[in-house]
């Protein structure tokens, strides 16, 4: 399905091969995803961990053909819109950013993007692991986004998630064929240290 002259993706270290095995493709074929699909794969990101268990994570999805899917899809930047509309669902990853004591008193939750990106990891993981393809996009229009989904006060938008059956090269725009392939990353000396940077 993508491009046969892209590199293996080759661990550094040995590694569940799930980890180098996902990757973000952009092309969807015309094949649907069901409720029960994208329910599956939100209880995935239900279980991921979160400082103090206060699970900030918020989702809002759409069905290709729903209205909430196109409110969501008119918000993407253009590039996105070009080849995500074909997607089978597309999932708003937010969060809550306060929490609430108690006593009523409402603190900042200086946790709450990092535990929506590993609520993230866990859905895609789990798409991964049911055959279906996430591509996690970061180009919308923020207000246009947040008017779409109705986002409430003190919570931020994220990303937005594209989930579907993996399509064909050819489905896609044609300027984008070219970097339909598993790219790779930096050593990890780039990035892991130990003791100290
Ligand atoms: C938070 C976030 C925002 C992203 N934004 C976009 C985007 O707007 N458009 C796009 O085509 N890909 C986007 N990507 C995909 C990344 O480019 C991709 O994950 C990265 O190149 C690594 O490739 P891989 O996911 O195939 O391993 C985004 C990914 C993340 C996690």
């Amino acid at each position: 399905m993508s491009l046969d002259h892209a590199p293996a993706r080759l661990p550094d270290h040995p590694v569940d091969p799930q980890f180098p095995a996902r990757w973000s493709p952009r092309s969807f074929s015309e094949a649907t995803v069901t409720e029960a699909e994208v329910l599956s794969v939100l209880e995935a990101a239900r279980w991921a961990p979160s400082a103090s268990n206060n699970q900030p994570a918020r989702f809002v999805w759409g069905l290709r053909g729903d209205a909430g899917f196109q409110a969501i899809l008119a918000a993407l930047v253009p590039f996105n819109r070009d080849w995500a509309g074909k997607a089978a669902a597309l999932i708003v990853v937010a969060s809550r950013d306060v929490t609430v004591a108690a006593d009523g008193k409402v603190n900042p939750n200086r946790w709450a993007a990092f535990d929506a990106g590993a609520a993230w990891m866990s859905l895609a993981l789990q798409v991964q692991s049911m055959g279906l393809v996430a591509h996690a996009m970061g180009g919308f229009d923020i207000p246009a986004l947040a008017a779409a989904v109705a986002l409430p006060e003190a919570h931020s938008l994220h990303a937005v998630v594209a989930i579907g059956h993996q399509g064909p090269v050819e489905n896609l725009p044609e300027g984008l064929r070219a970097r339909e392939a598993p790219n790779q990353r930096n050593p990890l000396t780039a990035s892991a240290f130990r003791g100290r940077f």
